[in-house]
């Protein structure tokens, strides 16, 4: 913590290049407090491979300090179609021998990297969600803060319809989300929830006609800056934790929140 009460970031490590983002399919703009990263293979609909769930880790451990909102966008018709299906050739050699549980378990737990970051509580992630949001691009999604969604939007957990299970920390925050009921239909009949249900649902916060997506998501942002950045940490930090408390954890939790916001605000 710092005097103020903020959470202070590790040293950022080095900020993956250009090159090296463009080859696993990703973009990152940053400009001052706000980091934009694009999921950047059109053509393929955004489809994502090992490299983009590296990159996306590899982002979340460079942001420059100053980052307080990340923006999440997709280029081209669809956020993304989910993992790259040529991953699956060859039998899926590339997540396993077979042989080695502990091996994949550190494998797939490299690639949740690339998810787990954007819950930080030192910035607040939106997902700006137009077009398709498939498997892991539903999760990706689901990892955010925050959806706002185009009125084109379609969410969905395909998954189990492939013999998987949804593995990239997305089961979490569906079911914090919608609840086991809804997120078991959702799951294992891997249906479209378009727009308006995902609204309905609280998969997305916003709702917006498609060429208003860039606007609904710019105007967030100025009102998430406008915000105080240690009383955002804080209070990121408090409602994430207040589901697992029981009440008096979570007012205990608020009290130590708030001895730090009145340290930095009246220095007491
Ligand atoms: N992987 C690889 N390539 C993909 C892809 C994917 N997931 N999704 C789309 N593409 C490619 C297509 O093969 C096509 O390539 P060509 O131009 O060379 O033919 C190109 O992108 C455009 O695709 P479409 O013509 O199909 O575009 P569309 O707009 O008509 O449809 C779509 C878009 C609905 C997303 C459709 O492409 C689709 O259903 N894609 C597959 C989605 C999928 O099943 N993803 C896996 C989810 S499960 C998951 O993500 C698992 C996990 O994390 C572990």
């Amino acid at each position: 913590m710092t005097d103020a009460g903020v959470e202070r970031r590790p040293e950022p490590v080095r900020v993956p290049g250009e090159a090296e983002l463009a080859e696993a399919g990703l973009r990152l703009d940053v400009d001052g407090a706000v980091a934009t990263v694009t999921l950047n293979r059109p053509e393929r609909r955004n489809a994502m491979t090992f490299a983009t769930w590296r990159g996306l880790a590899a982002i979340g451990r460079s942001l420059p300090s100053d980052v307080r909102v990340v923006v999440l966008k997709g280029e081209g018709p669809s956020f993304s179609a989910g993992i790259d299906l040529g991953m699956f050739s060859g039998g899926g050699e590339g997540f396993s021998d077979g042989a080695d549980a502990e091996a994949t378990d550190r494998f797939i737990a490299g690639l949740q990297e690339g998810y787990t970051w954007l819950r930080r509580p030192d910035i607040v992630t939106i997902a700006a969600v137009h077009g398709h949001a498939i498997g892991g691009g539903f999760q990706l999604a689901l990892a955010c803060d925050l959806r706002v969604a185009a009125d084109d939007a379609k969410f969905c957990m395909k998954e189990p319809a492939l013999g998987l299970v949804p593995d990239l920390t997305g089961t979490k925050p569906l079911v914090e989300i919608v609840g086991v009921p809804r997120a078991l239909e959702l799951c294992l009949t891997a249906r479209t929830v378009l727009a308006d249900e995902a609204a309905r649902l609280g998969l997305a916060e916003i709702v917006v006609p498609r060429d208003g997506l860039d606007a609904a998501v710019a105007d967030l942002v100025t009102a998430l800056l406008a915000v105080n950045p240690g009383a955002a940490v804080a209070t990121k930090r408090l409602l994430w934790q207040a589901p697992e408390n029981t009440l008096e954890e979570q007012c205990a939790a608020e009290r130590r929140e708030q001895i730090g916001r009145l340290r930095e605000l009246f220095g007491k």
